[in-house]
């Protein structure tokens, strides 16, 4: 890079230190909905490529503003869940139909999304699959269990209520090979788990994976939700912090909140 170049870059991610700065100002006193919809705007207006090389080239922005907007992005994502699923259930109660079917109502983008891990794993033949993290309307297990026809699914979390909505759902949809438990993946035993997913929200990403490789057989396939450019303020990257023992095989396209799927097999 030139001398000329340099100087010409350079204010610019100064400015975007700023803007992230007065965003960060700008969300005091919003509800987490609203300042979830200032994160999304910021993100939007800032390329891909640009919000990574902002922020692997100004990490004290991850360090000063991570846990706000985590706690931020998750009581969105949980307040979101929980209306979404009342709905799902009023709807249920008027006339019973496949959780897809049922979904259709308040948009299945989230769940139509998990169609694209299917067209890179071998689902069909998996045994079982464990979801890491499947929130309050489980698109992913709940997928999976519509596209499979003999595995066993099992899907995870850390929260009691969550666990019982889930079980109440799946018993709604007659999902009877759905397993779900109030269990942090970190400490899940991950013996004979072909396919593991671990959703963008859970924490902590580096015990997740580590477990994973401690426990799961040496074939596992893993689906990494991951984060990516300024997603990375409201998430961890589970990719900064892989287990030796995994390798990167592809990632998939980018949604929403700035988040992608990326598979990983053992490397050893
Ligand atoms: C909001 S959900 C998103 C899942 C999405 N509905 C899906 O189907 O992919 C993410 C969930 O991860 C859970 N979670 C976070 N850390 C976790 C961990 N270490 N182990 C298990 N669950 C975890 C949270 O409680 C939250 O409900």
């Amino acid at each position: 890079m030139t001398r000329t170049q340099k100087l010409e870059v350079e204010p610019i991610e100064q400015k975007l230190v700023r803007q992230v700065d007065e965003v960060m100002k700008s969300i005091a006193g919003l509800d987490a909905a609203n300042a979830m919809q200032v994160f999304l705007e910021l993100a939007r207006e800032i390329d891909d490529e640009v919000g990574d090389r902002l922020l692997d080239n100004n990490p004290e922005l991850i360090t000063r503003y991570r846990p706000l907007a985590t706690s931020i992005y998750q009581q969105y994502v949980f307040e979101f869940e929980k209306s979404a699923r009342k709905q799902l259930m009023d709807q249920v109660n008027r006339s019973a139909s496949t959780f897809k079917a049922a979904t259709d109502f308040f948009g299945s983008a989230a769940y139509d999304r998990t169609e694209e891990m299917f067209r890179h794993l071998d689902f069909l033949n998996a045994g079982r699959i464990v979801v890491v993290g499947c929130g309050q309307l489980p698109f992913t297990a709940f997928y999976a269990h519509d596209h499979t026809q003999q595995t066993e699914i099992i899907a995870l979390d850390v929260l009691d209520d969550t666990i019982t909505g889930v079980v109440q759902l799946a018993h709604m949809f007659d999902m009877n090979r759905l397993q779900a438990e109030v269990t942090a993946g970190q400490l899940f035993d991950f013996d004979g788990a072909d396919i593991v997913y671990v959703a963008n929200m859970v924490s902590p990403k580096s015990e997740v994976l580590k477990r994973i490789a401690d426990t799961a057989p040496s074939t596992v396939q893993v689906v990494l939700r991951d984060p990516y450019s300024m997603g990375r303020l409201w998430s961890e990257r589970g990719r900064d912090m892989l287990h030796p023992h995994f390798m990167e095989t592809g990632d998939g396209a980018g949604a929403n909140y700035k988040s992608q799927d990326v598979y990983l097999k053992r490397a050893t």
